[in-house]
This record gives structure tokens, sequence and C-alpha cells, in this order.
């Protein structure tokens, strides 16, 4: 049996804004796919940061991480794309694109995948439905509450089924039974094979699932719990 490559891993990774002390250090991390994580932490402790670094919108300051076997230091923009087409990111503050219609927003990932129009407004159609967004196709983001965005920008992360899914606080604006409907979607892409990792304040999710948590303390990660054998995957 081969030895599994990890599609991420962190070998000493540190982090810094500007001058200013480390957000993210000594951080050394292997993720598989099909593994499931909960990133957790107080406020400020340094989840976004971490997501930003998975989506490559910042770069280590020091320290190698590789995304699918790729040192993201050393990769050209058009790696960055393909290898970004592969990550479905909820951003903790939707990122919606606010001249699309929510409908066009959904299929925005397929249409850079290069699906048909058809193919791309049923998909859309069929998961916006699943969120309870069927009314809103036509909508524009701006007049949407905080909660319908969040299923909007949820709905778009996952549906061109990514290797990987970033979740930024993915259930912050939702009621709870809302809330459980969206964890069962992260729960049915790990299930397909997808490496997930959610971001989340919620305790009764870290609590209830048995899902490896990936807790950040003064900069660190600490393994709180280890879900290997379950279909986790994680060495630190
Ligand atoms: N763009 C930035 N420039 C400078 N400092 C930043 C920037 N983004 C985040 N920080 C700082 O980095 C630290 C970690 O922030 P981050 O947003 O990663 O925390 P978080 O764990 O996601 O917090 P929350 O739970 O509130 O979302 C904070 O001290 C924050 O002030
Ligand atoms: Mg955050």
């Amino acid at each position: 049996m081969s030895i599994e490559e990890p599609i991420i891993s962190f070998d000493n990774v540190m982090v810094h804004y500007g001058d200013g002390a480390p957000v993210l250090k000594n951080v050394n991390l292997s993720l598989y796919k099909k593994s499931f994580h909960f990133l957790t932490g107080a406020s400020g402790s340094g989840k976004t940061t971490l997501m930003r670094l998975l989506y490559m919108g910042i770069k280590p300051s020091s320290g190698i991480l590789k995304i699918f076997n790729k040192d993201v230091a050393e990769i050209s923009r058009e790696e960055l794309f393909e290898i970004r087409r592969k990550i479905g990111v909820v951003f903790q503050d939707f990122n919606l694109l606010n001249h699309l219609t929510v409908l066009e927003n959904v299929a925005l990932p397929l249409k850079v995948i290069g699906d048909n129009e058809k193919r791309r407004e049923n998909q859309a159609k069929e998961i916006l439905d699943w969120v309870g967004l069927g009314g809103c196709f036509n909508t524009l983001p701006d007049v949407l509450s905080g909660g319908q965005k969040q299923r909007v920008a949820i709905a778009r992360a996952v549906i061109a089924r990514p290797d990987i899914l970033l979740a930024d606080e993915p259930t912050g604006n939702v009621d709870e039974q809302i809330a459980n409907k969206l964890m069962g979607l992260f729960y049915g892409m790990h299930q397909m094979g997808t490496c997930v990792i959610v971001a989340t304040h919620y305790r009764q999710f870290v609590d209830t699932f048995h899902y490896n948590e990936l807790r950040i303390e003064n900069g660190k990660i600490v393994a709180s719990k280890s879900n290997v054998g379950q279909g986790g995957g994680i060495l630190i």
C-alpha cells in the first residue's frame, strides 16, 4: 500500500502582519483528503489568518506551506488559479459579488471550470433550493439578510465539489436548525472525499461531532482531539 501524501502540509510556518508580532508560529501540520477539522481559538487567535494562508491570500512569513504538494511561495500565477479552482471558500464576510444575482454568484465556480450555461443554472438552482433560497435566484446580494448571504456563500463554495473546503464561521448568522443542515452538507462533502476545515466558535458542533479539533493558542496549533481511524488523518 502506498503512503498517502498530505494535500496540505505546513512546515514550521510563521505569519506576521507588517512589523507586528507573529500571529501564527511554528505551525507543523499535515492534512489529508477526506478529513474533517474544526478550527477553533479565541477571537483574534488567527483562524482567519490560517484560512488566508490556505486560499493563498497571504504567504507564510517564513517556513514552507505546500498545497497539493506545491510550495505556495514558488507557484506561478497560472498555478495559483489552477489550485484555487480546487478550493471552495466561505469567507467570514461572505465576499459576494454585489453586481451579480444570487444565482450568478453561486454558478460562478462552474463558469470558471467551463461548464455550460444550462448546467450551471440547473446546479445553482438545485443547491439554492436545498439551502432554502429557492425564491432568491434573481435577487442582488445587497438586499439579503446576513444568514441568507451566508447560505449563498456556502452554496458557491461547494457547488464545484472542491478538494478542499474552507469555511470561516459558516454558521455564525443562521439559526440552529439551518446550522445543523449546513453541517450535514459539510459532512457530505467530507464523505465524498473533500478535506473540510470549519472555523467556528460554536462549541456545540465541536463537542457533538467527533472530528479533529485544531485549536490555536498563542499562535500555535494544539491538536486537542484526533480522529485518525475515522477518516480523519492528521499528523502533527
Ligand atoms: N490584515 C491584517 N493586518 C494586520 N493585522 C491583522 C490583519 N488581519 C488580522 N490581523 C491581526 O491578526 C490577529 C489574528 O486575526 P484573525 O482575523 O486571524 O483572528 P480570528 O481567530 O479569525 O478572529 P475571529 O474569531 O474574531 O474571527 C489579530 O490580532 C488581528 O488583529
Ligand atoms: Mg476570523
